[in-house]
């Protein structure tokens, strides 16, 4: 097994999947790339080979992947610069002499998915599918984390959901099972290569069924009510979150840059159906059954968002 570079390691996935890792193998060759080196000191003081590296400057990214036979590219957040982004990721791959690259798609990419977000990541799955580079797709459903902590438990205080989600189904999946996917993947790259998975959780759910087990959960009555695209985009209006990308706009307090289209837009294809995929690759893949949501909510709902990290969840 030659080394892995780990792209995206300080985020949350990245950190989890480098633990996984280094469990299975403690003498696996790994890089950890980062925007800001810093961020990693703890693992560059381990021994860990720590790089600088930005999907927008290739010669940061030919200095962190050399040397390196698999990529995780770990997809960026901001919708606008990433198809190019990662098409520079995937160049300096190749420049490198990378052999294979995992990547964090998301569940229901297709042409048509109005989803903003799905369009990013259809165009670098065929950007990755013609680079020559052998692959494996994980299609990540919304991650349970963010249904538990960033939807439904503000719910928990009104007793309301208001979303455009319609009566769409999805399958959210824990960050726990996708990470334990891309490391399985990593270390198994040949037994995967030309694989697209779609990583989802245990049961296909509406956000009917979310506001029922979470007030089952929080012990509190909360509805979920549906309402329209305009309706949502006016909410994010009213908590100042702008309607469209502007690479000029200020980055909120966890680094990224937010855009009610991006965030509605996802709404409504869960409204439409294209996240209505239930899936045994996680099983397939590891060998364990995927986490419910219940258990996620159960284990993390006395937690922000961000506090969420692999010891809880
Ligand atoms: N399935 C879902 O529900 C869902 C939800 C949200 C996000 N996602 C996707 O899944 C990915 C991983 O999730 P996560 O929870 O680990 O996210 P996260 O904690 O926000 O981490 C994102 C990582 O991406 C890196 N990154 C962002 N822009 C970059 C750039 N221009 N160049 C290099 N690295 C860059 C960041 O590194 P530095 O800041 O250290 O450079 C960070 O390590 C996200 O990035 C996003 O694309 C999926």
């Amino acid at each position: 097994m030659g080394r892995i570079v780990i792209s995206g390691a300080s985020g949350d996935l990245g950190r989890r999947v480098t633990d996984l890792l280094l469990n299975a193998d403690p003498r696996v060759e790994l890089t950890l790339v980062t925007r800001n080196p810093e961020k990693l000191g703890r693992r560059a003081e381990q021994g860990l080979r720590v790089c600088r590296g930005d999907y927008r400057d290739p010669e940061s990214l030919n200095a962190a992947y050399s040397g390196a036979d698999t990529l995780f590219l770990i997809s960026g957040m901001n919708l606008g610069r990433r198809i190019s982004g990662h098409r520079t990721a995937i160049a300096a791959a190749q420049r490198a002499g990378i052999r294979h690259v995992v990547y964090t798609s998301v569940g229901g990419v297709q042409p048509k998915n109005p989803a903003l977000s799905a369009k990013d990541h259809y165009q670098t799955e065929l950007d990755l599918q013609g680079s020559g580079l052998a692959y494996t797709i994980l299609r990540n459903s919304l991650y349970s984390e963010i249904v538990s902590n960033v939807l439904l438990a503000p719910a928990a205080a009104t007793g309301l959901m208001k979303q455009a989600t319609g009566d769409g189904f999805l399958a959210p999946v824990a960050k726990s099972d996708v990470a334990r996917s891309a490391a399985t993947c990593l270390l198994q790259n040949e037994r995967h290569a030309g694989a697209v998975y779609e990583i989802t959780g245990t049961e296909l759910l509406t956000f009917h069924d979310v506001a029922r087990i979470g007030s089952e959960v929080h012990g509190v009555s909360i509805r979920y009510v549906p309402v329209s695209a305009e309706e949502r985009l006016s909410f994010f209006d009213s908590v100042g979150i702008p309607r469209t990308y502007d690479p000029h706009m200020p980055p909120s307090a966890d680094g990224h840059m937010w855009a009610s289209d991006e965030l509605v837009s996802a709404e409504v294809a869960v409204a439409e159906g294209y996240q209505a995929i239930l899936s045994h690759h996680v099983k397939h893949i590891t060998g364990q059954d995927p986490a419910s949501l219940r258990s996620v909510m159960e284990r993390c709902k006395s937690l922000r968002y961000a506090e969420i990290d692999a010891a809880v969840s």
